[in-house]
């Protein structure tokens, strides 16, 4: 309507009043436009915005999370720089670890090596539900990420072992994975020549024994880290890294969707066993997790609380495998689970059948907040890294 009547006045006028005249219709439709845009929305009045702005600030200044009583929470922090990463990679300890992580002769078969199933370029696990050890059998779980192990206390998803030395013999010697006998492991290594100074360089002598190929595998474990996430640099302070959608999926991480109960802290885990309602209890693919380790009845279907970095290298997710989108693990939560709780003469009659962690609620999100926190999920992906693989000596 405005363009006609502009069109239509300017054949009639002297030019100096049409531009006056232009100036004036060029302000009122850019006024319109802006009416249309900003000014008539009825959405509610604070569409999330004050949260947002509220989150560009100091870690200590954010809104305050909801937390439930007695879960000893702990504050999101970014990722500590490791300033020595690359020296640290190159010491002789690490080296001999590293080679002997990538190094198919730990198995029976000479066949299967640590990154088999913990590959680097594969968030340090590998893209399969299961994964494929000794005579192709399938492991029973999904293998976890190795990024950060050296913050766990306690390693595997029931937390059977509680060292990095400790655990490295179980891969090495179970069937479904390298099978191979530790005994004869450090002789079959000391037949390999280009070893020798490997392990000299490494422990000050060329002497090759179990222990120390052990110590070796995780000292090198040690070093796989994490690499920041756009989570970190926003915490730091750059505050453009995430957009208005992730910085509120943020917020419902720490609220109404409940995450926080369990993942805090600067790795998003609180360390311990949870039953969020995945054991399949007396169906196929049935894992009593923490149970299997205790026999205690309380722990049946729980599993450790994983780290939340690097999802997106790291998939599929949960100790079997069997989620491969986020939306998916999203709307589990959502559901709060509880479905799957017995009644009290099912409880009364099996007092294995399992119950679902109490921090577990029903959470009521909408489709845009489901979305949004997927958001915040994929931003906590660190940059990926190619780690070189080293030479395997002859
Ligand atoms: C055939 C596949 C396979 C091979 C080979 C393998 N792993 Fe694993 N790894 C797994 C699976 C599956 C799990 C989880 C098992 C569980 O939780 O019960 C696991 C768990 C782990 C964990 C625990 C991580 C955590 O966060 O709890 C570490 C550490 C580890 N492996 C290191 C190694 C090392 C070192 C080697 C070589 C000596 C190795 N793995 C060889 C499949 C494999
Ligand atoms: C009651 C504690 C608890 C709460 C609350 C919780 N989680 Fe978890 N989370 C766990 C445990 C335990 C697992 C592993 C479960 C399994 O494998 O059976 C897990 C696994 C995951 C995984 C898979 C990670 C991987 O590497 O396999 C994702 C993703 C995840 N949680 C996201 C969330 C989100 C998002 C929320 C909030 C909506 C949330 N969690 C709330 C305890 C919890």
């Amino acid at each position: 309507m405005i363009k006609t009547s502009h069109v239509f006045l300017l054949r009639f006028i002297n030019y100096k009043l049409m531009t006056r005249l232009t100036i004036f219709f060029l302000f009122v439709s850019i006024l319109f436009s802006c009416k249309g845009v900003d000014f008539n929305s009825n959405e509610p009045e604070d569409d999330g915005y004050s949260i947002v702005a509220s989150y560009k600030n100091p870690i200590e200044e954010w809104p305050k999370p909801m937390i439930d009583e007695g879960v000893e929470w702990k504050e999101m922090k970014p990722l500590r720089f490791n300033k020595t990463l690359f020296q640290d990679m190159n010491k002789a300890d690490v080296v001999l670890g590293k080679t002997l992580f990538f190094d198919p002769r730990l198995s029976s078969s000479n066949q299967i090596s640590c990154s088999s199933c913990h590959h680097p370029e594969m968030g340090w696990t590998t893209h399969t539900e299961k994964s494929t050890g000794h005579n192709h059998s399938l492991s029973k779980r999904n293998a976890p990420s190795l990024f950060n192990v050296f913050m766990r206390d306690r390693l595997f998803w029931d937390g059977r072992s509680l060292s990095l030395e400790e655990q490295a013999l179980s891969p090495i010697s179970a069937h479904d994975e390298m099978n191979m006998d530790p005994k004869k492991i450090a002789k079959k290594i000391s037949e390999i020549s280009g070893y020798r100074k490997l392990f000299k360089s490494a422990f000050g002598s060329d002497e090759i024994n179990l222990e120390k190929i052990l110590k070796a595998l995780s000292t090198f474990q040690r070093t796989i880290k994490s690499q920041s996430s756009r989570v970190d640099g926003f915490m730091r302070g750059r505050y453009e890294m995430l957009n208005k959608n992730e910085i509120k999926g943020l917020h419902l991480f720490r609220t109404k969707a409940r995450c926080v109960n369990c993942h805090h802290g600067e790795y998003l885990t609180d360390h311990k066993f949870h039953n969020i309602g995945l054991t399949y209890y007396k169906r196929d693919q049935e894992d009593l997790g923490r149970y299997n380790v205790t026999k205690k009845a309380e722990d049946v279907g729980r599993f450790l609380t994983p780290s939340l970095r690097d999802l997106l290298n790291t998939r599929p997710w949960m100790h079997n495998g069997l989620f491969d989108d986020l939306e998916g693990i999203v709307n589990i939560y959502n559901s709060g689970m509880k479905m799957l709780n017995p009644s009290k003469e099912k409880k009364a009659k099996d007092s294995l059948y399992p119950v679902t962690d109490v921090l577990m609620k029903p959470l009521d999100l909408s489709a845009q907040e489901k979305k949004d926190l997927v958001a915040f999920l994929k931003a906590l992906n660190g940059t990926k890294y190619k780690m070189p693989i080293p030479d395997i000596p002859k």
